[in-house]
C-alpha cells in the first residue's frame, strides 16, 4: 500500500548528517512507492505554542499564523512521520521542537492523529549513544500518548561535521528504516 510519509527535519544544515540520513530513508520509501514529503523546520518560521487552546478557532490550527500552519495539513494526513534532527545541547533543536508543541493544536483541535507509523533519525558529535536519550524519551513517550507505532530508531553518535555520516552505517540504516513502512 502506498503511503503518505512527511519527513520532519531539523537541521538547517544543507549537507547535514541529519538530511543525508533523511535522504536516504526518503530513496528508499520512494523506491516502495510510497508519497514523501520533507518538511525543514529548522527553515521555516514556527514560534512555540502559547498554550491558549483557541486553536482552530480562527479556522486555522493555530491562531498565531505561521509555518506551522502551513505544514499541519500534511502532518495531519499522513500515514507515517519520520522525525530526523541532531542533537542540540542533549535535546531537540527549537525549530522541531516548536513544531512538535504546535501539534497540540490537533489535540485541541478534536483531530485523530493516533495510529501513526512513526520513526526518530537523530545524530550528535559525542560518541555516547546515551546523549540522544533527549531526544530519544520524549520522542517515545508522545508516540505511546498519542498511540503511534514506532517503526524504529536509527541514533547515530559520533557524527560532528557536515558529512561524518558518510563514514558510518546511518544512510543505511535510514533506508533498512524505510523497508518497515
Ligand atoms: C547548537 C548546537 C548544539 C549541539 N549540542 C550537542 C550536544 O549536546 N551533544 C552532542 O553530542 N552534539 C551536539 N551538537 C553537535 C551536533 O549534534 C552534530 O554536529 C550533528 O552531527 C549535526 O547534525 P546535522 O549535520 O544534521 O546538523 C550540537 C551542535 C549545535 C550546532
Amino acid at each position: 500500500m502506498s503511503k503518505k510519509i512527511v519527513i520532519l527535519l531539523g537541521s538547517a544544515r544543507k549537507n547535514g548528517n541529519s538530511a543525508a540520513m533523511a535522504h536516504a530513508f526518503m530513496t528508499a520509501a520512494q523506491a516502495k512507492g510510497h508519497t514523501v514529503i520533507v518538511h525543514n523546520a529548522a527553515l521555516m518560521n514556527v514560534g512555540g505554542c502559547h498554550g491558549c487552546e483557541t486553536c482552530y478557532s480562527t479556522g486555522r490550527p493555530c491562531t498565531f499564523d505561521d509555518g506551522f500552519n502551513s505544514i499541519a495539513n500534511d502532518l495531519l494526513t499522513a500515514d507515517g512521520i519520520v522525525f530526523a534532527m541532531p542533537l542540540y545541547w542533549y535535546s531537540m533543536p527549537g525549530q522541531i521542537k516548536n513544531v512538535i508543541d504546535k501539534m497540540f493544536s490537533f489535540v485541541i483541535g478534536g483531530k485523530d492523529i493516533s495510529g501513526k507509523e512513526t520513526a526518530l533519525i537523530a545524530c550528535c558529535e559525542e560518541e555516547d549513544p546515551t546523549v540522544l536519550d533527549g531526544i530519544r524519551i520524549p520522542y517515545e513517550r508522545t508516540a505511546a500518548l498519542n498511540k503511534w507505532h514506532d517503526m524504529g530508531q536509527v541514533l547515530v553518535p559520533g557524527v560532528l561535521e557536515a558529512g561524518a555520516i558518510h563514514k558510518t552505517d546511518g544512510e543505511a540504516r535510514a533506508a533498512m528504516l524505510a523497508e518497515r513502512f
